[in-house]
């Protein structure tokens, strides 16, 4: 059979990655298998993200990249999707001329089309209307982060419209999908082996509320009861509508890990204002601490704008000191970029690049002193840890199995994993040498931590012969 290959380009958020691997499962059903070399590909797509400046440069960068390739193979089809290409539309056709079609958020379901429709007559295509409703298609694995871990996507869209913001106007008005189509998805992937759900959402505690469906806490609750899943994680919840049910879901539910990702933008209330963010640092801070009562392990993550118009040295301080109240486990921190759409891009009062960029260092060193401090607090301690497979340098030595006993290269044994926390732990496994047991991802151990590094930590199987099926007292789904 005559075999026809797409390779895709992921820039952007876990929604990308989710869209991505859609993408990839309807292409499957025109004859198009997944490939990671380019050179193969029939057909070439990028999927794009605009949320800062840069993200927009990337894609053309990529787009550059295919230039040569389309002159030696003018038969390949280039595609570019996502974000980009809804704010872009047509205009990419100026910029990048061998492109044949640009298709936008809500455009996914009906790339296949579109595609086959490139493959008879040619021509170039621009698909960026909005749909009222989110197509159901089963997505492929392919894509996810790995075999072990997955995105689900409950909702697309936002309506908060925060002032420094394009994802409203590319993504478009909020909208939930149904729960039942929801867990039915994580059902399949539970079957296939998938170990961690992550929920995604723009603003996941809003969930459901427009279309009058079951509330986020209830959604939680139901993901919690199906069988195969040990961790759920969900991401972004918007602080303002974080609610105690919500919280004490993190005391309830048992395979909620330990970690929310709460983005607080900036620590000064006359900022936030303009950002429109309608919470204050009052609000903010009551719900951290709230949420450490409910579950005092809980890992607190966040993102945080610097240089948003307007921003004096005080409010920056303001931020420096919030960063010091709460200690956060991580924080992705970047330098406010004018937008096309975004209301800021008219407020005066602009702050220079070389102060945002000075603002963003002091705000990283403080940042490296709690997310060093974070990771000291796990050494000594058994963690329990989602094995995701052998460390990055020893991929290439499929398969997923590590004969037991077996003396092999210095490192051979090296697996990985994360805890309940989303911490990376890095350990040796040299088996059970009695039982012959393999160490496969999607199996959960026991860690004792022995060191922390700035990033990632380092630590010893409990009992190197013993794995989730062996553990008593705890609940596993492996
Ligand atoms: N829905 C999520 C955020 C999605 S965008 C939420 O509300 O938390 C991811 C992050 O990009 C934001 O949290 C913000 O920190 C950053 N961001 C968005 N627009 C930006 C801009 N114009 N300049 C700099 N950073 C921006
Ligand atoms: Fe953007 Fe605000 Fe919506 Fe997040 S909540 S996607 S920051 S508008
Ligand atoms: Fe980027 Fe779109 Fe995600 S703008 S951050 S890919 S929602």
């Amino acid at each position: 059979m005559n075999h026809k290959y797409v390779y895709i380009h992921t820039i952007g958020c876990q929604m990308n990655v989710y869209d991505t691997s859609r993408i990839i499962a309807g292409l499957q059903a025109i004859g198009y298998d997944h490939t990671a070399g380019m050179e193969k590909a029939d057909l070439i797509l990028v999927n794009t993200c605009t949320v800062r400046e840069r993200a927009e440069q990337k894609a053309f960068s990529f787009l550059g990249r295919l230039t040569a390739l389309k002159k030696e193979n003018p038969r390949l089809i280039v595609g570019v999707g996502g974000c980009l290409a809804q704010q872009e539309g047509k205009a990419i056709f100026k910029r990048a001329p061998f492109v044949d079609i640009v298709f936008g958020t809500h455009a996914v379901g009906r790339l296949p089309a579109r595609i086959s429709e490139i493959e008879k007559n040619r021509g170039k295509i621009v698909d960026i209307e909005f749909a009222t409703f989110i197509e159901p298609i089963l997505p492929s694995t392919t894509g996810t982060s790995t075999p072990v871990s997955g995105f689900v996507t409950i909702m697309r869209g936002c309506d908060n419209f925060c002032t420094y913001c394009i994802v409203p106007y590319v993504r478009g008005r909020e909208i939930s999908r149904d729960p039942e189509e929801i867990l039915n998805e994580i059902k399949a992937y539970a079957d296939s082996g998938m170990r961690e759900i992550t929920l995604l959402g723009q603003n996941v505690n809003s969930y459901g509320k427009k279309e009058g469906l079951c509330s986020f806490p209830e959604l939680l609750k139901k993901v919690n009861c199906i069988d195969g899943i040990s961790r759920i994680r969900f991401t972004t919840s918007h602080p303002k509508d974080l609610s105690d049910d919500l919280i004490h879901c993190f005391s309830r539910l048992d395979r909620l890990c330990n970690h929310i990702h709460l983005p607080v933008q900036s620590g000064s209330n006359n900022i936030l204002k303009k950002m429109s963010r309608k919470y204050t640092r009052e609000l903010y801070l009551e719900k951290i601490e709230k949420l450490r009562l409910a579950c005092p392990d809980i890992a607190i993550t966040s993102d945080m704008i610097v240089g948003f118009p307007g921003e004096i040295d005080a409010d920056f301080q303001d931020t420096l000191d919030l960063m010091k109240t709460v200690e956060f486990d991580g924080l992705f921190a970047f330098c406010y970029s004018d937008r096309p759409h975004s209301p800021s891009v008219h407020f005066t009062e602009k702050v220079s690049e070389m102060v945002k960029k000075e603002r963003l260092q002091q705000l990283l060193n403080l940042q490296e002193t709690y997310t060093r401090g974070k990771n000291q607090t796990h050494v000594g301690k058994i963690e329990t840890v989602l094995v995701e497979g052998r460390s990055k340098k020893n991929t290439e030595t499929e398969p997923w199995v590590c004969a037991t006993g077996v003396a092999g290269k210095a490192d051979e044994n090296q697996y990985t994993g994360r805890t309940s926390t989303n911490k990376i732990v890095n350990f040796l496994w040299k088996g059970n040498p009695l039982s012959g047991h393999f160490l496969t991802p999607g199996e959960i151990i026991h860690i004792k931590i022995t060191r922390a590094l700035s990033h990632s930590l380092w630590g010893d199987p409990v009992d190197p012969g013993i794995s989730s099926q062996d553990i008593k007292g705890e609940h596993y789904a492996a």
